[in-house]
């Protein structure tokens, strides 16, 4: 039986940091969905009068929206989150390795993962694109926890071969041989996608890389996940690392790691050459503003959205906080910084199609539109008091929704729906 649901409707018809009005909300709207597809929006008598015999389910005057995406999480770290005092190789050191260490244990992995899925889902996020650990298992974990919830999840196992410790190191040869099994064993099966996953260039060999540009050229369609130019003193061990690599991008470019479908993380503190290399590959970037403050990593430029596909994402555990609404309004902190004002259409749309663009799954997720997967969140606009006298000031749905962006947590998610079913 189909569903039907009312309230205030925001999706995209474009791009809106081309073009300011490619959002169009709608202030009486419906979204029709049937068999985890939608299968129509529009006005909410004109759908009520197409569908008669569906299930309604009214929502007043709040907003239903495409589920959040998150292009870039390391769930394993889960625990982690919020730890104190480090920046980032430190950060990795002290508190990111020894836990990773623990995903050699399945029952544990298995734990977090499930663990993870319920935080995220309850703060509204139907999809992210996560690291794994160094563990086969850490990614049979999370697929599965996947599965049983009917998300769509992208993951794929951390390779790792040097600096790192005794217990988190493959090699060259384990990692494309492990790789390439957990590939076969998962791409594609349901809503899941195995993404090729170097750590970062300082974590592998060039051997491994070249292994990993190998694999990637043997499934083309995949995607290929990692780090890139994130922090100073990273930017400066890369140069010692790798002497014949003309910039950091270059590590990867030199093994066949970068071209569509290669979605880099952080991507702060580019030179112009990697700036226009990525642009002309193809690539996409993702930014994690609540990391780069936290770790103290630096201010993405959100400019780059103009040229190329630029996702938005928690970072955990390194961002601090699970939430994509916490996320938005770092975003929109972190662009203040850098003198460009981020209008809310535009964060609410990193925060969906942005990411399900970098991700390249826009003609899956990310919207409301005919045809594509019914992940949905439902947001009260006025989920706190604090919230609610800043709403009713609000002249149009942006300056409605801006205070939610900025203030809003999980009590703001009233409602979710994975795969076109509500969750209980
Ligand atoms: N660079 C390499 N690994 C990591 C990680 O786990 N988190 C962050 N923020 N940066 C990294
Ligand atoms: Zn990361």
């Amino acid at each position: 039986m189909a569903d039907l649901l009312l309230g205030q409707v925001i999706r995209f018809q474009g791009d809106p940091f081309d073009n300011p009005d490619a959002a169009q909300p709608l202030t009486h709207g419906a979204v029709l969905v049937d068999a985890g597809r939608i299968v129509a929006v529009g006005d909410a008598s004109q759908l009520r009068a197409q569908a008669p015999t569906a299930r309604v389910h009214d929502y007043g005057q709040k907003l239903i929206s495409a589920g959040f995406v998150d292009a870039h999480v390391h769930y394993p770290q889960t625990a982690i989150i919020a730890s104190w005092g480090k920046r980032l190789i430190d950060w990795l050191n002290t508190y990111t390795f020894p836990e990773e260490m623990r995903f050699a244990d399945r029952a544990y992995a298995d734990a977090i993962a499930n663990r993870y899925l319920d935080l995220v889902l309850a703060r509204g996020t139907t999809t992210v694109c996560t690291y794994a650990t160094i563990h086969p298992e850490s990614v049979d974990a999370i697929f599965t926890a996947a599965q049983t919830r009917g998300m769509r999840v992208f993951a794929g196992k951390t390779c790792m071969d040097r600096n790192a410790p005794e217990g988190l190191r493959d090699t060259a040869r384990s990692a494309y041989d492990d790789s390439k099994a957990l590939l076969q064993k998962w791409h594609g099966q349901n809503r899941l996608s195995y993404v090729i996953t170097p750590r970062f260039s300082p974590t592998s060999t060039p051997e491994q890389l070249q292994a990993l540009g190998a694999l990637w050229r043997e499934y083309p369609d995949c995607l290929m996940q990692t780090h890139l130019s994130e922090q100073l003193d990273e930017i400066a061990w890369v140069k010692d690392l790798f002497p014949q690599s003309r910039d950091y991008l270059d590590t990867y470019e030199a093994q066949g790691l970068l071209r569509e479908g290669a979605v880099y993380g952080h991507a702060i503190h580019l030179t112009d050459r990697e700036r226009s290399r990525l642009v002309e590959a193809g690539a996409a970037l993702v930014h994690c503003p609540t990391s780069n403050t936290f770790i103290g990593s630096g201010l993405f430029d959100m400019a780059l959205a103009r040229s190329l596909r630029v996702g938005l994402a928690t970072d955990t555990g390194g961002g601090s906080s699970f939430s994509m609404l916490r996320t938005m309004a770092a975003a929109y902190e972190v662009a203040q910084l850098r003198g460009q004002s981020l209008h809310p259409s535009q964060l609410w749309w990193l925060a969906t199609q942005g990411s399900a663009r970098a991700l390249r799954c826009e003609d899956k997720i990310g919207n409301i539109a005919p045809g594509l997967e019914a992940d949905l969140v439902v947001i009260d606009l006025a989920s706190t008091p604090a919230i609610a006298q800043a709403a009713a000031r609000a002249e149009d749905l942006w300056q409605t929704l801006f205070p939610t962006i900025m203030m809003g947590d999980d009590r703001a998610v009233a409602h979710v729906w994975v795969d076109g079913r509500p969750l209980p």
